[in-house]
């Protein structure tokens, strides 16, 4: 119990950690909460900064989810040990949950899709392919991040469930299953302004780059 609640804490940090805010902040001179869609996030820097910061956000946002599930759990059981992977999920959850209410930031953060792959490329590398598949295809064809990122979580959802099959809800995996259930919807709850745009056909295509880094 001990040993989850500080891998939830040094996860919680690591996650809270506001990328897009601190580059918007020391390299373009912008508060990214007020300007394109106002989200702390990889997106809304590429979209006022240009790509390449946007590309720069979205390494880092990932590696704060990835690093702690990698790195924490063997810290404090070994790999063939029965909690490992409720050990795992437990600072993906922790991660997310950081970025999407970092206390920095009066608790109101980003939306949790690139924290959200940093996790899944560690917790479950196929379900994760299944989303990226799943972006790729969606982003090719509508040039809108949110949608893409909505049918990306979707996919890793069903991705997990067909790859793991009748294990899904054994004493080992249960925690990932259900993972991969809240963590797809607690992340298109995060979407309901872009999904009511989308409704309205005023979610805007990703442009890149319209205020330049000064
Ligand atoms: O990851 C967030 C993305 O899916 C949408 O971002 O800035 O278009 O609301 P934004």
């Amino acid at each position: 119990m001990f040993d989850a609640l500080l891998i939830g804490l040094f996860a919680y940090i690591c996650g809270s950690i506001p990328f897009a805010w601190l580059i918007g902040k020391w390299i373009g001179g912008i508060d990214i909460r007020t300007v394109g869609s106002g989200n702390v996030g990889a997106t809304n820097i590429g979209r006022t900064m240009g790509a390449r910061w946007g590309i720069c956000v979205l390494v880092l946002d990932a590696l704060k989810g990835l690093l702690p599930v990698l790195l924490l759990p063997p810290l404090f059981t070994d790999a063939d040990a029965p909690d490992f992977v409720h050990l795992k999920v437990i600072a993906a959850v922790a991660a997310i949950l950081g970025h999407m209410c970092p206390v920095w930031l009066g608790f109101k953060g980003g939306k949790g899709v690139a924290t959200a792959l940093g996790v899944v490329l560690v917790l479950s590398p196929y379900a994760s392919l299944g989303a990226l598949v799943a972006f790729g295809i969606v982003f090719a064809w509508k040039r809108i991040v949110s949608i893409a990122s909505i049918f990306a979580v979707l996919a890793f959802g069903i991705t997990h469930f067909c790859v793991i099959g009748k294990e899904a809800f054994s004493s080992v995996y249960w925690s990932l299953s259900l993972f991969a259930i809240a963590a797809p919807l607690l992340i298109i709850w995060r979407h309901r302004s872009n999904i009511v745009r989308l409704i309205r056909g005023e979610e805007k295509a990703f442009v890149s780059g319209k205020i330049d880094p000064k």
